[in-house]
């Protein structure tokens, strides 16, 4: 798949470098220093790109910034409709402590407001730093990624990404459901860097039958 990144940091950079790896082609975007880009794409040789550019060649436009600099991503992308639109982004404060919106809405959703034509999906994989290891499993399991969105294709599409990560997706429903992913993986967050238990952690769904799809 033609997949657009956007947002070179810790999780775009380690989204480039397995996707890549898997045999996606990659563009990289939307940095405040384009000579960083520039050289990050050399790195891990892959393309990069104006975001509006980048989003119009795309299959799939992968949301990888910061809350407060996703407004401004969302409006140098222009026009996404109908275009898929991964949102791997979470609101939370750089303590790390709190979310800055939830239960009653979710980043997810505020994505798609901003885009109404596009096919938002959520899913917050895992951490850049157990993606960037040779094996991103962790015992030999994937870890479990768990995938809310309103459009079955556009499901299926960021989750045979997933699955090349490789992770476990999992589909947990419509995108309302980015309200219960996003605080789900701030308490993994926490768990790993503010108890100290490091990003080789995961919340992996067991069922006594081994399935984890319908
Ligand atoms: N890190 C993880 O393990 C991880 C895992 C899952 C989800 N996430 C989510 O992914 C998102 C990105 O996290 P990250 O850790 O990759 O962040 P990061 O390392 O700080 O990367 C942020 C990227 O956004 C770019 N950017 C462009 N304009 C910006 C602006 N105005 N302000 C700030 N950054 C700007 C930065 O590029 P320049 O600095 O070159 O401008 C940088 O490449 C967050 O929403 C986070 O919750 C992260």
């Amino acid at each position: 798949m033609k997949v657009a990144i956007i947002g070179p940091g810790s999780l775009g950079k380690a989204l480039a470098k397995c996707l890549g790896l898997a045999g996606h082609e990659i563009r990289l975007s939307f940095s405040r220093d384009e000579g960083k880009l520039r050289a990050i794409a050399g790195t891990l040789r892959v393309g990069f790109g104006a975001p509006d550019e980048v989003a119009r060649w795309a299959d799939v436009i992968a949301l990888a910034t910061p809350w407060p600099a996703l407004e401004l991503a969302m409006d140098a992308l222009g026009d996404l409709s109908g275009k898929i639109v991964w949102d791997n982004t979470n609101a939370v404060v750089p303590d790390l402590s709190t979310m800055l919106l939830g239960t009653t809405t979710s980043v997810g959703e505020e994505v798609q407001r901003r885009a109404r034509g596009a096919l938002v999906v959520k899913c917050i994989p895992t951490f850049a730093e157990l993606l960037d290891r040779d094996d991103p499993r962790l015992n030999g399991d994937p870890v479990t990624s768990y995938v809310a969105g309103n459009d079955a294709d556009a499901k299926a599409a960021v989750c045979r990404l997933l699955a090349d990560l490789p992770t476990m997706p999992v589909d947990v429903g419509d995108l309302t459901a980015s309200r219960l992913i996003e605080p789900m993986m701030l308490l993994l967050v926490q768990l790993a860097y503010r108890r100290g238990m490091g990003p080789t952690i995961s919340f992996n769904l067991i069922r006594q039958d081994g399935r984890v799809h319908d």
